[in-house]
């Protein structure tokens, strides 16, 4: 099986601060690849890079077999890359299934009845069918979260870009909104950015840590989340004190 996306040599810098240096990513439908990294370390702009909003220095961005490094955003976007971001923003004087019905329409190109039926089964899958009804601006910011990711999915993402998404919940919330992640897993591919450690312990399959746009670990999140490199840069310490 080839990986949905497959990120090569990825390199860009701006002036003096370097994004990405040389990032390799592999990730398969059925795995949510959790990134971490300090403020500043690159994970934004390597999705920018991911979903062409930015273009690469040098290095290669295949994704679902095609080379997609020269193709613009928008139509990355049609083909299945798509964003989440940790503020939610839901059309807020439009229904949750309007909102939903929007991104069927817009996003995977359904019209009609096979758009409603579409919309009627996202909603189901994410709990939100006895909401359907209320304004996207009404919602709590748990369901604001739930219909962003709603959204996605309506829109038929391929590969789900998940930054900070869990920022602002409770820990309760953070649980329930890693478990929802995890159910994505199963059509999807997802990298998810994210500063809470354990909402990444609870979805990811594996976590890579980014410092100054080096990839510096890949592996199981207990291994990384472990590692006394991870450590040293989230405390400062020395790599030998950590461990
Ligand atoms: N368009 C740009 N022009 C110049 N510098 C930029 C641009 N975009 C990002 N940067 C810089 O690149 C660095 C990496 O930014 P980026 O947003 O990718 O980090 P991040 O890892 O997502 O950080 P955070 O955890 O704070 O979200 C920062 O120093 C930022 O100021
Ligand atoms: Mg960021």
């Amino acid at each position: 099986m080839t990986a949905l996306l497959n990120v090569s040599g990825l390199s860009k810098r701006f002036g003096a601060v370097v994004v990405a240096d040389q990032v390799d990513i592999a990730v398969y439908v059925g795995e949510c690849l959790g990134v971490i990294g300090p403020n500043g370390a690159g994970k934004s702009s390597v999705f920018n890079l991911i979903a062409g909003t930015l273009s690469p220095d040098a290095g290669t961005v295949r994704f679902d077999g095609v080379d997609v490094t020269n193709v613009p955003a928008y139509k990355r976007a049609r083909a299945g890359i798509v964003r989440a971001f940790q503020i939610p923003q839901p059309f807020p004087k439009l229904t949750v299934y309007e909102n939903l019905l929007v991104a069927a329409q817009y996003g995977a190109g359904l019209t009609g009845g096979a758009a409603e039926d579409w919309v009627v089964g996202v909603l189901r899958e994410f709990g939100l069918a006895a909401k359907a009804e209320l304004f996207g601006g009404s919602l709590t910011l748990l369901d604001r979260k739930r219909l962003e990711l709603a959204k996605a999915v309506a829109s038929k993402a391929k590969l789900l870009l998940l930054d900070e998404v869990a920022g602002g919940l409770t820990e309760r919330e953070v649980e329930e909104l890693a478990a929802l992640i995890v159910t994505l897993k199963r059509d999807h591919a997802i990298i998810w950015v994210e500063h809470i450690a354990h909402a990444l312990r609870a979805a990811a399959d594996r976590i890579l840590l980014l410092h100054f746009g080096k990839k510096l670990l890949d592996g199981p999140p207990v291994e990384v989340l472990g590692s006394p490199v991870v450590k040293q840069i989230y405390m400062g310490l020395a790599a030998d004190e950590a461990a």
